[in-house]
């Protein structure tokens, strides 16, 4: 079946980066073969050398068979790809390349236009600035700007007030790529249609939630990048937040972009900005050590690239709380970092328990009942219920069971967030995009903390690279009598 998206020309900037082939391509390279793009279509990579269009579909071969399984690639499927493929040469520097992209451009001066920025936010205005002096910007162009938007507050306003110059906030698409998990979107889908949760969503009946991104891996050559970030700002300030910000969300009055955007944000601005001791009781900070992980041994954050300071942060773990009504004493405990035993994401949301155990003298103890919700690395939602084990004992004995709310896959390929979310820019639909309020937001709440790191309100930990963090995060939670689902 032919699908007929929009028509448009996708120019990606910072197009022989990592992102690009590892992420980008391969979801337009599905996307294509799916038939979700416009048979005429074009996909203009931006790169700064001279490079011929027939070693560029090379080039780009070779990436898809790397970062393609076996399986996914297809001489055929990508001969037809490939007719897609263009290649310009822009030099940052020098202006004028910006005539190479022009004439690309205006083969097909009405087409919708697509800009992909996909390179350092410094350049992010200035790539602005060229598209509309080359008059390439038109009101159907829209541009989307990866992450980090900026360190703090400051800096990503410098880049958004830039940006805003030559687009209209509504041609703007801020990308996480963590809302085009199919999992995510799946906790509105679950909060908003099913009636049973809608009581229960609260503080009267949640204890409280935990929300954690591991990963197995280190920097994975990006340390340069990594070293300036750390956790706080590459994960907690914009993927767990987001996560967060759908578990405590009020339902929207519609699916609309802006009804959305409009309760994440009150979210948002809800956080309760910490004191110093607050920073000092409620976050952790550490870097790892050398250790082993993936099945051989590791060096540390430092070790592995020979330097001997930084005040880095891997991992990062935070006692959050929401001052609305809705969530008044109930503490969000988020955790992120690299090098940690497994690869694991989930949200748990843990309920109260029952007043008053009837089974008590009986010897069965009543377990909280909680809904674990795993992006990573199998994408499950499980219900964690109590039950009567079967057979016939005088005694009433319980055990704790997991109700399975997981659908089946309709298709053969499962769509990667990039596809869901390229899809969603070519067809003008801003819902899973960052609004500029909402960005600010968050950095407004992470800059408090990150300026207390700076001032070592709290000391850095260390924890071995391949174990479950440093013990100060299960400190952290065990001081409100809690502990983490996994331990
Ligand atoms: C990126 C971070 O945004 O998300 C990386 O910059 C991190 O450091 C990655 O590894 C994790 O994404 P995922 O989808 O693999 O959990």
């Amino acid at each position: 079946m032919e699908i007929v998206e929009n028509l448009c020309d996708i120019t990606i900037f910072g197009g022989h980066g990592d992102l690009a082939f590892r992420k980008l391509m391969p979801a337009f390279y599905h996307l294509c073969n799916d038939k979700y793009l416009n048979s005429e279509s074009r996909i203009i990579t931006v790169a700064r050398q001279n490079m011929s269009r027939s070693e560029h579909i090379d080039l780009i071969k070779v990436k898809l068979q790397e970062f393609l399984t076996k399986k996914d690639f297809n001489e055929l499927q990508f001969e037809q790809f490939s007719k897609k493929l263009h290649v310009v040469e822009i030099d940052f520097d020098d202006e004028k390349s910006y005539k190479n992209l022009q004439s690309l451009l205006e083969e097909y001066p009405d087409r919708e236009r697509v800009n992909y920025l996909s390179t350092s936010p410094s350049f992010y205005g200035s790539i602005c600035k060229s598209l509309s002096k080359f008059e390439l910007i038109t009101s159907q162009s829209r541009v989307v700007l990866e992450k980090p938007i900026g360190r703090d507050l400051k800096s990503s306003r410098k880049i958004n007030v830039e940006v805003l110059k030559y687009f209209q906030e509504s041609q703007i698409y801020r990308i996480d790529h963590y809302l085009g998990k199919d999992t995510v979107q799946n906790i509105m889908a679950l909060r908003f249609s099913n009636r049973l949760f809608m009581p229960l969503w609260d503080s009267s009946n949640i204890d409280h939630v935990q929300i954690t991104v591991s990963e197995s891996v280190g920097v994975e050559g990006r340390w340069g990048y990594y070293d300036e970030y750390g956790a706080m700002r590459d994960m907690i300030q914009n993927h767990l937040m987001q996560l967060l910000c759908l578990v405590a969300m009020e339902p929207p009055c519609s699916l609309e972009a802006d009804s959305v955007r409009d309760e994440k944000v009150k979210v948002l601005r809800s956080l309760r900005l910490m004191s110093p001791a607050d920073i000092e009781q409620k976050t952790v900070r550490a870097q790892y050590s050398a250790g082993s992980s993936e099945g051989g041994p590791v060096p540390g954050y430092l070790e592995g690239e020979g330097m001997s300071e930084s005040t880095t942060e891997t991992f990062a773990a935070l006692r959050v709380d929401i001052d609305n009504w809705r969530w008044n004493g109930v503490p969000f405990y988020l955790r992120s970092g690299k090098r940690m035993r497994g690869r694991n994401s989930e949200i748990v949301i843990q309920f109260k328990n029952v007043p008053h155990s009837i089974f008590a003298n009986k010897g069965s103890c009543i377990s909280e009942n909680k809904l674990v919700i795993s992006l990573q690395p199998k994408e499950s939602i499980q219900l964690k219920l109590m039950n009567k084990i079967p057979g016939l004992s005088d005694q009433m004995r319980l055990q704790q069971v997991d109700l399975e709310l997981n659908t089946p896959l309709q298709t053969t390929h499962k769509p990667d967030a990039y596809e869901r979310l390229l899809l969603d820019v070519i067809r003008s639909n801003p819902t899973l995009f960052m609004r500029l309020d909402e960005v600010e937001a968050a950095w407004k709440w992470a800059d408090v903390i990150l300026e207390g790191w700076a001032e070592n309100i709290v000391s850095m930990k260390s924890y071995s690279a391949g174990l479950d963090g440093p013990s100060a995060a299960m400190q952290l939670i065990a001081r409100d009598g809690r502990s983490w689902h996994d331990e």
